[in-house]
C-alpha cells in the first residue's frame, strides 16, 4: 500500500506534495514525509509519525521549500510506523526515495550493500533501493540509467520516485506491480499513486505500464518500456466531478459516500438498460460473442469486492443457469485449480490494483481461461488495462476505507452481467424485464432505505457497549450478512461474525445470550419461514434481535426482538437495498464509539500488498 507523491515546477511544490498526501491518506496512514531539493541545492527532509496533519504542522514550523519533490503517506510493512522508517528514505544527504510495494530480495541486497559499506538507518526494504541507486549512480554518473540498473536486480512490487541533489530538473520513477500515474501540468509535471491525489493541479494522466521508468521534467516526460526503448503512453481527462475528493456537508466520507448510492447505482445502470431489457453492446462490444460460449464463470476479489461477488454467485446460477465458483484472491492463487473448459474469469475490484486480484488474473490468462471480465471502478486501473471485458462501476472516488458505494455498484453491475449471460442461456424476456423494472425502481427503494437512518442511529446505541456480534442472512442475504458484519468490525472495532441462519445450531448458537446481538436481514423471500424458525432459536437463548425486515414479513416489535422495516422490494434486487440499512449502522456504532470512522485503525483502502 502506501500512497507516493512528486511534483517538478517552477513554483514551491510543498503544498501541492501536502494536499496529494491528504487524498491519498486512504492507502496508509501510520506516518507521512516529504523531501524537497532546496534552490541552494541540498535535499530537505521531513518526516513525522502518525498521519499527514502531523507532517504538515512539522512543516509549519521548518518548511520544506523547493520546486522538485517527492512525498509518501506509510502504510507499514517492513519496520514498525516510526519516524526512522518513515519516507522518503536517503542514501547519504543527495538522494531521496519514496516507495509504495515490497522488495522481496530486500535482504540479500542489504547484506552485499553493508559488505560494500553502506549503513542502514532505518528496518524497511526501501532503503535497499536507495542505496542501490547510490551505488548504480557512482558508476553511471546518470540517475536515468543508474534507477534502471538497480530495478533490475529488485524482485518484487514496487512504484518509485527518486530525487537526486545534482539532477536539479527532473525526478525519476518507474513502476512494476504497484499504480502510478503521471499528472501532466503546463510548465510543470506530477506523480502519484492515482489521480485523486493531483486533481488540484491538473485533469490530464498519463497512465504508467507495467515495466515502464519515467522521466518528469517542467517541460515534459519521457517515458522508457521495460526494454529500455523510448514509448509513448495516451494523455487522457478525468472523469470524475472535481469534488469527489470533498466531505461537503457530511461529517465522514463514509456517510457522504453512503448516501450517493442513489446517484451512483442510476450512473451505474444508465446507457445500459432500456424499460425492458439490458443493452448487451454496453457491457462491451465483443461481450455478445463472449458470454456465447461462457459455461462456467469463476469470480475472485478480496474483501467487500468478495462478497459481491458472492451475491453474485446466487444471481449467475438461478438467472443463468451456469455453474459459478467464488473464491478470495489470495486462496486461489496458491492453489491447484481445476480449469473447466469455457470458463469466465471475473475479477471484481473497486481500485483495480489490488495486488491478489491482479496475480490471480495474470495467472489465470497464463492456465488459460476463455477470457477474462474485470468489474471495476478506477478507468484506467491495472485490472481494466488486463482485461478482456470491462464493466464500469460508476460509483466515482470512493475515499472511506470500509467500501459502501463501490459495493452496491458492483452488485448492479453484476447483475447487469448476470441477465445478459441468462438471455445466452435461456432466460426468458419475461422474467428479464421483470428484473429491469427492479432495477429501474432500486434507486428509489435505495433512496427510501436511506431514510431509516435515525431509526437506525437509535438502534445503534445497543451496540456500543458490547464486544462480539453476530449476522445470520439465508440466501443471497448471507453475503449481505457477512458484509455487514466486515462493516461492524471494520470502523467499530467490535467482533462481528456472520453466519448462514441454518448454521445457527451448528455450533454459534453456544455463544448466544444477552450480550451477543444478532443482527438479521429477513427480506420476503422463500426463505423467510425458515428464518423465522431460526430467530426463534436465537430469542430462547435470551439473544437480542435486531431484524431487518419487509413489512410483509409479519415481524413485530416485541421484548428482544427489535424491527426495522424495510420497503418492499423485489426479491433479486434486496441483496442491494438491504445492504444499506446495515452500512448505517455500523457508521453510527463507529462515531458513538467515537473510531476514526474513515481510516480505521490498521487497515488501508487500497491493498496493493500481498
Ligand atoms: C481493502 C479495502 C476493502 C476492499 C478490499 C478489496 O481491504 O479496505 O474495502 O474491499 O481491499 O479492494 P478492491 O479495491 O480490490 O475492491
Amino acid at each position: 500500500m502506501c500512497g507516493i507523491v512528486g511534483a517538478v515546477s517552477e513554483r514551491d511544490v510543498q503544498g501541492i506534495l501536502l494536499e496529494g498526501l491528504r487524498r491519498l491518506e486512504y492507502r496508509g496512514y501510520d506516518s507521512a514525509g516529504m523531501a524537497v531539493r532546496q534552490d541552494q541545492g541540498d535535499i530537505q527532509r521531513a518526516r513525522e509519525v502518525g498521519k499527514v496533519a502531523a507532517l504538515a504542522e512539522a512543516i509549519e514550523q521548518q518548511p520544506c521549500n523547493g520546486s522538485v519533490g517527492i512525498a509518501h503517506t506509510r502504510w507499514a510493512t517492513h519496520g514498525e510506523p516510526s519516524q526512522i522508517n518513515a519516507h522518503p528514505h536517503m542514501s547519504g544527504e543527495r538522494l531521496a526515495i519514496v516507495h509504495n510495494g515490497i522488495i522481496e530480495n530486500y535482504q540479500g541486497l542489504r547484506d552485499q550493500l553493508k559488505a560494500d559499506g553502506y549503513t542502514f538507518s532505518s528496518q524497511t526494504d526501501t532503503e535497499v533501493v536507495a542505496h542501490l541507486i547510490e551505488r548504480e549512480y557512482r558508476q553511471q554518473g546518470d540517475l536515468v540509467a543508474a534507477v534502471r540498473a538497480a530495478i533490475g536486480q529488485l524482485r518484487g512490487a514496487y512504484a518509485l520516485a527518486v530525487l537526486h541533489a545534482d539532477e536539479p530538473d527532473h525526478l525519476v520513477v518507474c513502476r512494476a506491480g504497484s499504480p502510478l500515474v503521471v499528472g501532466v501540468g503546463i510548465g510543470e509535471n506530477f506523480i502519484a499513486s492515482d489521480q485523486l491525489a493531483l486533481l488540484p493541479v491538473t485533469d490530464r494522466f498519463m497512465f504508467l505500464e507495467e515495466g515502464d521508468l519515467a522521466e518528469i521534467r517542467r517541460d515534459g516526460v519521457t517515458v522508457l518500456d521495460r526494454d529500455g526503448a523510448a514509448v509513448e503512453r495516451p494523455v487522457s481527462r478525468f472523469e470524475h466531478g472535481m469534488d469527489s475528493a470533498d466531505k461537503g456537508e457530511y461529517r465522514h466520507f463514509m456517510l457522504k459516500e453512503i448516501h450517493e448510492q442513489p446517484r451512483v447505482i442510476q450512473a451505474t445502470m444508465e446507457g445500459r438498460i432500456t424499460d425492458s431489457r439490458v443493452l448487451e453492446q454496453a457491457l462491451g462490444t465483443e461481450a455478445g460473442s463472449l458470454l456465447d460460449d461462457v459455461r462456467h464463470v469463476q469470480i475472485i476479489a478480496c474483501g467487500t469486492s468478495y462478497h459481491a461477488g458472492m451475491v453474485a454467485r446466487y444471481w449467475i446460477e438461478e438467472l443463468a443457469g451456469i455453474p459459478c465458483s467464488v473464491e478470495v484472491a489470495s486462496e486461489f492463487r496458491y492453489r491447484h485449480h481445476v480449469i473447466q473448459p469455457d470458463t469466465l474469469f471475473l475479477c471484481i475490484s473497486q481500485s483495480g490494483e489490488t495486488a491478489d486480484t491482479l496475480a490471480a488474473l495474470r495467472q489465470a490468462k497464463d492456465a488459460g481461461f476463455r477470457a477474462a471480465l474485470a468489474i471495476c471502478n478506477v478507468p484506467g486501473s491495472s485490472l481494466v488495462r488486463e482485461s478482456d471485458l470491462v464493466i464500469m462501476t460508476q460509483a466515482g472516488p470512493e475515499i472511506g476505507v470500509a467500501s459502501t458505494k463501490a459495493f452496491t455498484t458492483q452488485l448492479v453491475a453484476l447483475l447487469l452481467f448476470t441477465l445478459a449471460l441468462g438471455r445466452h442461456n435461456g432466460l426468458s424476456e419475461k422474467r428479464e424485464a421483470d428484473i429491469v423494472a427492479a432495477l429501474h425502481r432500486l434507486p428509489g427503494q435505495v433512496a427510501d432505505a436511506l431514510a431509516l437512518d435515525g431509526k437506525i442511529a437509535e438502534l445503534s446505541k445497543a451496540f456500543m457497549d458490547k464486544n462480539h456480534s453476530l449476522f445470520l442472512g439465508r440466501g443471497a442475504m448471507f453475503p449481505v450478512a457477512l458484509e455487514g458484519a466486515l462493516k461492524l468490525k471494520e470502523i467499530s472495532y467490535i467482533h462481528a461474525e456472520a453466519y448462514p441462519a441454518g448454521e445457527l445450531k451448528h455450533g454459534p448458537l453456544a455463544l448466544v445470550d444477552s450480550e451477543m446481538p444478532v443482527v438479521t436481514v429477513a427480506p420476503n423471500d422463500e426463505l423467510l419461514e425458515k428464518l423465522k424458525s431460526n430467530l426463534e432459536e436465537v430469542r430462547a437463548r435470551g439473544g437480542e434481535l435486531f431484524v431487518f425486515a419487509d413489512g410483509g414479513a409479519e415481524l413485530q416489535d416485541q421484548p428482544g426482538i427489535h424491527v426495522l422495516q424495510i420497503p418492499e422490494v423485489h426479491p433479486i434486487t434486496a441483496p442491494i437495498v438491504y445492504t444499506l440499512p446495515l452500512q448505517l449502522l455500523s457508521y453510527h456504532v463507529a462515531v458513538l464509539k467515537g473510531t476514526d470512522v474513515d481510516q480505521p485503525r490498521n487497515l488501508a483502502k487500497s491493498v496493493t500488498v500481498e
